[in-house]
């Protein structure tokens, strides 16, 4: 009761009034006048308000900033930066009441890939407490170098934190040609015996030296040895390491350590101590994600420790490498992170998940009905190196925020993941993260009743400039279009809205399917399309199409708006529009991610009430397959009839006849007529042979 009372009370606070920070803090109350003293703090309990929160009371001649911890202070004087950069010395008189909504809101650097200077690393922290982020994830270690220095395993950076150019570096090298900002930095190139080599690592004292300085700002610098997978780095160091004693390459990653040998754990505990006494920081990420396990299945050591473990297959074997190494961590006094790749086997409760991997958009509601604290990065939109990323998608992450209603107490928090393996230099990393950051930090920070994104947009305008004042690079705005739309049984059309990152643009559209231009109709907030058509959106800037455009079939057929009732339920982690999705007259694009396709990883099977329709032509409802994302073709659909809505009569049956080894996407409609079909109820089943792979439809079209 008290947090619904709370929520409305906060929703009834002139939200905008401070509009112009990122992120928006929970509860600001205007005042007249302005505030341009020196501040004063004060230590307070704060009405029990939770540990990291503060106020800051900004009156004329009286200025106040309360916490009750430090970290609650850092942010109050965050506060307090932003509003000097906005207004200078004299600030708007207000009291902000403001703390986070979730525990972890990160950023990692892949520094294995290409390496980052100390400074810049610096340079980030600064930015990330800034916007009030806390946490910097730093993937130390990889196969393509080992960035940190480790006293006792001298050879891991003598030798493996310098490399050959690899195929990465020629990559970037090529595109350097048409886009000279993402160079390699030259200062981790090295003429080597006549080799030209790239590398770098980061020394013990340099660590010691970003740690101390993150401290100040509340960050914590949370160091990730990627193992037993993505460590040929080491492995080409101390050969033994892996079960054949030499370095090489699985079907897919690169060969892991071998569990089965005592020197791995000996090496492993070396390695963790000097972290440990490192990096002082609560979490420690021994990553587990994309092991190879060919080796494994090969080795007689390996199988051995299996059955003297009673362990049933390599992923139970990788568990127990996995709690092997945890313990060690626990035992001195630290949490545990891994990649979601760890969940496969089963792990401790106690271990925080890292949900990477959006294809298997069921893994964060897995990890969570494990009772696994679970931090959100899934790839699509949180991994920053893809230029698709998008603000909107990082904005709406929708499976974060229906969790988060489930089980907050297992929501750690969010966070963007920046790979470097086409991340040349640091100016480069920076304009991948920046300004899409910013709509992670505010997602981090402000709780979902509270967000805008209209209003953040604005605030992010002001943001903008602030960096690139500081003289970044920063990638262009995507006005990536997200599409709201409901079917009009009376205009017996599709009402259209869109979404997008840029600030009241006009839209320009087509129904043919071309691109717009500027002679095309333009439109503001509503587009009423009939079809059947070929809808394309776009934003024109300075007689410019800027993209990407938006491009879905659209038919407002006999279905569009019918009530369709599910016999078995989609997957819930491809939801689309829910009950909506089949007859809203809204098709999908090629690709199952976004959002018009529904996902089953059963059988579809749905009754459709027909109501007073009669001559049904056709019914024609397409699927897609991409065999390598586990996305495959129904075996058959098949289409029955009934009176009563419960006595069904087969009507047609559609064979799938798409070679489910096909490995690229194809896509097929399954088409029949319905002369002759009678009944005022219709159902549809799509079989799923497999009932654990995934299906996907987009609309069921009747005309
Ligand atoms: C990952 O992207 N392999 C965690």
């Amino acid at each position: 009761m008290k947090n619904i009372l709370l929520t409305a009370w906060l929703m009834a606070c002139a939200m905008p009034v401070l509009g112009q920070i990122v992120p928006q803090p929970v509860k600001v109350t205007a005042e007249e006048g302005v505030f341009s003293g020196t501040l004063t703090y004060e230590k307070s309990d704060l009405n029990g308000l939770p540990e990291n929160a503060y106020r800051l009371t900004l009156k004329p001649g009286h200025g106040v900033l309360e916490y009750r911890t430090e970290e609650g202070k850092n942010y109050g004087e965050q506060t307090v930066a932003q509003l000097r950069q906005k207004y200078g010395k004299e600030l708007p008189a207000q009291t902000i009441v403001d703390y986070p909504a979730y525990p972890w809101r990160g950023l990692m650097l892949d520094v294995s890939r290409h390496f980052y200077s100390l400074e810049y690393l610096k340079e980030t922290v600064r930015l990330l407490a800034y916007y009030k982020m806390n946490r910097l994830h730093l993937h130390l270690t990889d196969d393509e170098g080992w960035r940190i220095e480790i006293k006792s395993l001298p050879e891991l950076t003598q030798k493996s934190a310098w490399r050959d150019l690899d195929r990465h570096d020629s990559a970037v090298i090529r595109r350097t040609a048409v886009d000279p900002r993402i160079k390699l930095d030259p200062r981790f190139l090295q003429q080597v015996d006549g080799r030209l080599r790239y590398g770098g690592f980061y020394t013990q004292e340099e660590i010691k030296d970003l740690v101390q300085y993150a401290a100040r700002y509340h960050v914590e610098i949370v160091p990730e040895i990627d193992m037993p997978g993505h460590m040929m780095a080491a492995i080409a160091a101390y050969p033994e390491l892996c079960s054949t004693g030499k370095p090489s390459w699985g079907s897919v990653f690169s060969q892991p350590l071998c569990p089965a040998k005592e020197e791995v754990f000996t090496f492993v505990f070396k390695v963790l101590d000097e972290i440990l006494a490192l990096f002082p920081s609560r979490y420690i990420h021994m990553g587990a994600d994309e092991v190879d396990k060919t080796t494994w299945k090969q080795s007689e050591l390996c199988q051995n420790l299996m059955k003297q473990e009673n362990l049933k297959d390599e992923h139970a074997l990788q568990s127990w490498f996995v709690e092997r190494v945890s313990r060690y961590i626990k035992d001195h006094g630290r949490e545990v992170v891994v990649w979601d790749d760890a969940l496969e086997g089963g792990i401790s409760t106690d271990i925080n998940v890292m949900y990477w991997r959006d294809w298997k958009a069921n893994i964060p509601y897995e990890s969570v009905e494990s009772e696994h604290q679970t931090i959100f990065c899934p790839g699509t939109p949180l991994y920053l190196s893809r230029r698709d990323s998008a603000m909107y998608d990082i904005y709406h992450l929708r499976s974060l925020q229906e969790l988060t209603v489930k089980r907050k107490d297992l929501i750690k928090g969010v966070q963007a993941n920046v790979w470097a393996e086409q991340v040349g230099n640091a100016n480069w990393a920076n304009l991948l993260i920046w300004p899409r950051l910013l709509a992670l930090a505010e997602i981090g920070w402000t709780p979902y009743e509270q967000r805008n994104w209209e209003n953040f947009k604005r605030r992010a305008v002001d943001q903008k400039a602030y960096l690139k004042g500081l003289g970044m690079d920063l990638a262009e705005e995507s006005p990536f279009l997200t599409v709201v739309q409901t079917p009009d049984a009376q205009a017996r059309g599709v009402r259209f809205h869109f979404e997008h990152e840029k600030i009241n643009p006009t839209l320009y559209y087509t129904l043919d399917g071309s691109l717009p231009t500027a002679k095309s109709k333009p439109f503001t907030d509503q587009l009423l399309v009939k079809g059947p058509a070929l809808l394309s959106v776009g934003i024109l800037e300075d007689g410019k199409l800027l993209t990407p455009v938006f491009q879905r079939p659209v038919d407002y057929h006999k279905l569009t708006g019918k009530k369709v009732t599910y016999l078995q339920p989609w997957n819930k982690a491809y939801p689309a529009a829910g009950e909506l999705s089949l007859t809203n007259g809204l098709q999908g694009s090629d690709y199952y991610k976004d959002v018009n396709w529904q996902g089953f990883t059963n059988d579809l099977e749905v009754i459709i009430d027909l109501e007073d329709l009669k001559n049904l032509k056709e019914i024609s409802l397409r699927f897609m397959q991409i065999s390598q994302e586990d996305v495959l073709m129904p075996a058959y659909v098949e289409v029955s009839f009934s009176d009563d809505g419960k006595n069904f009569k087969p009507f047609k049956t559609i064979q799938n006849d798409v070679d489910p080894k096909q490995r690229d996407l194809v896509m097929k409609d399954f088409k029949a007529s319905l002369k002759g079909a009678k009944g005022r109820y219709m159902k549809v089943l799509a079989k799923n042979d497999t009932q654990n792979q995934f299906i996907f439809t987009d609309e069921i079209i009747v005309h």
